[in-house]
């Protein structure tokens, strides 16, 4: 009887995520705080009695493709009782009101810096059906009030937000604007949330920040962290995102040194572009031969070590001549994973004022800078093959005797198998594979490992 009535008062939440691996802890998060007002969570949009559209403005259309969503849900809707809807993320932020005034079927907005107020907002909409713009840069409160909230992520990867915001000022980025200004969490309570995630199975964690590596907490930095964290004996692999450059200290390139058998050897360092000239106009305070010192000095420490990174195609001012020093670096780095995009001016940023390059140019330019990293990336994938990797395993893939993991450079990886294999690290041998994804069979004997380097 008592658990028919607390069926009958559970309400179901669906949350669409866009953006940032940021976005996706955000939207965990927010689960984990509704369901302490009985919201669970569904996967079915035509169950949802809360509808939250969690929302990035990195680039154009970011807001069209609010409207359309919203549109979309609305004609799912018609005729029957309309969901709450809140718009959480970085477009929230910056275009909060102006979403409000035109989307009516809108029920409140919300920042990045003041989801923790979520069930207020939502139990006030319940009763008085207020409209709601909650846009405050209040971190510190969020976190300190999210702390009371066990975090619930059971998957066998899990990220965990350790910094946000950004001072960096990129004249192309809107991030500073809709984060607000660099703030690290405390390391206790950050190992709190590891140890919570522990329990519910989690074995890797990728530490997240927009600068993920400009963490300082009480003189703690990132290195510092990744120490305490590799002491807990059920985390079996760390990785973190996003670093920036600048912020690439000496004890940061010493941990991965140190700590070879955890620290995983990918690591995600944006450059944006190949030009000096660029780089300076982009004011991204430092130069190619930085970033390449850098580069060397994680390779002297630890030869496995592979990069990715991000670029910006067609910035104000980029010539063909700064456009093929940023092939010429691709193939000296043999990024083994780019995110490229054309330019994309945003309003409010210093750059929205320069001139643009021709579009046609900018495509033209992302198509020949895609078609060549894609080459590096199937290089790097085939001179896998017929070697052992170490793969976690994550998931048993529906309907088949298949489970998929990923290698220590996040490749994902097939094997058939009956066996449950989640959670669990195994040799595995290559067979083959595409652009995508890698096939191959555990390893039943024990071998000595001969990977890439
Ligand atoms: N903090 C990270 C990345 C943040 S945004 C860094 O400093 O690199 C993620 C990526 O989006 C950026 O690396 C950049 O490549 C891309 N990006 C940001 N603003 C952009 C814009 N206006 N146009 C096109 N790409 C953009
Ligand atoms: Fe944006 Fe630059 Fe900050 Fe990265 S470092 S978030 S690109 S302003
Ligand atoms: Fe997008 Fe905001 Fe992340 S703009 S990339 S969701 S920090």
């Amino acid at each position: 009887m008592a658990l028919k009535l607390k069926n009958n008062l559970e309400k179901k939440i669906f949350i669409k995520t866009f953006g940032c691996q940021m976005n996706e802890y955000d939207s965990n998060r927010i689960y984990d705080l509704a369901k302490s007002i009985n919201y669970t969570k569904t996967n079915e949009l035509d169950k949802a009695d809360c509808y939250v559209l969690n929302t990035c403005h990195i680039r154009e259309k970011a807001t069209d493709k609010v409207y359309h969503d919203i549109g979309r849900v609305k004609k799912n809707f018609r005729g029957r009782k309309k969901p709450i809807i809140v718009v959480t993320g970085c477009v929230a932020q910056a275009e909060g009101d102006i979403l409000l005034d035109r989307e009516k079927y809108i029920d409140a907005v919300i920042g990045p810096q003041s989801f923790h107020k979520f069930n207020q907002v939502i139990k006030n909409i319940e009763k008085k059906s207020l409209k709601e713009n909650l846009t405050d840069f209040d971190v510190k409160e969020k976190f300190d009030t999210l702390n009371y909230y066990k975090n619930s992520d059971s998957s066998v990867s899990s990220f965990l937000t350790i910094q946000e915001g950004c001072d960096k000022f990129c004249k192309f980025c809107v991030v500073p604007y809709t984060r607000g200004t660099e703030f690290s969490r405390p390391i206790n309570e950050l190992i709190k949330e590891v140890k919570d995630l522990v329990s519910n199975g989690v074995k890797e964690i990728t530490l997240l920040g927009q600068n993920v590596n400009a963490y300082n907490y009480n003189e703690k930095k990132l290195s510092n962290l990744i120490s305490e964290i590799s002491k807990i004996k059920d985390i079996k692999r760390i990785r973190y995102t996003t670093s920036h450059p600048i912020d690439f200290t000496e004890d940061l390139i010493e941990a991965h040194r140190g700590n070879k058998k955890k620290l995983m050897p990918l690591i995600h360092l944006p450059v944006q572009s190949g030009s000096n000239k660029i780089l300076k106009a982009m004011n991204r305070k430092h130069t190619i031969e930085d970033y390449l010192e850098i580069i060397n000095k994680l390779k002297a420490v630890n030869p496995m070590i592979r990069f990715s990174s991000d670029f910006i195609i067609g910035y104000p001012g980029e010539t063909e001549n700064d456009f093929s020093d940023t092939l010429k670096l691709l193939n000296k780095v043999e990024f083994i994973n780019c995110y490229s995009f054309i330019y994309s001016p945003r309003l409010g940023t210093p750059a929205a004022k320069l001139s643009e390059v021709d579009h046609n140019i900018s495509k033209k330019r992302l198509l020949t800078f895609q078609n060549t990293a894609e080459k590096i990336k199937l290089k790097f994938k085939k001179n896998l093959f017929q070697k052992t990797a170490l793969v976690l395993f994550e998931n048993k893939l529906k309907n088949k005797d298949e489970f998929f993991g990923r290698d220590e450079y996040s490749n994902s990886v097939i094997v058939k198998t009956k066996e449950n294999l989640k959670g669990k690290i195994k040799e595995v041998e290559i067979k083959g594979g595409n652009q995508n994804t890698l096939f191959g069979e555990i390893n039943k004997k024990l071998s000595k490992r001969n990977l890439v380097a």
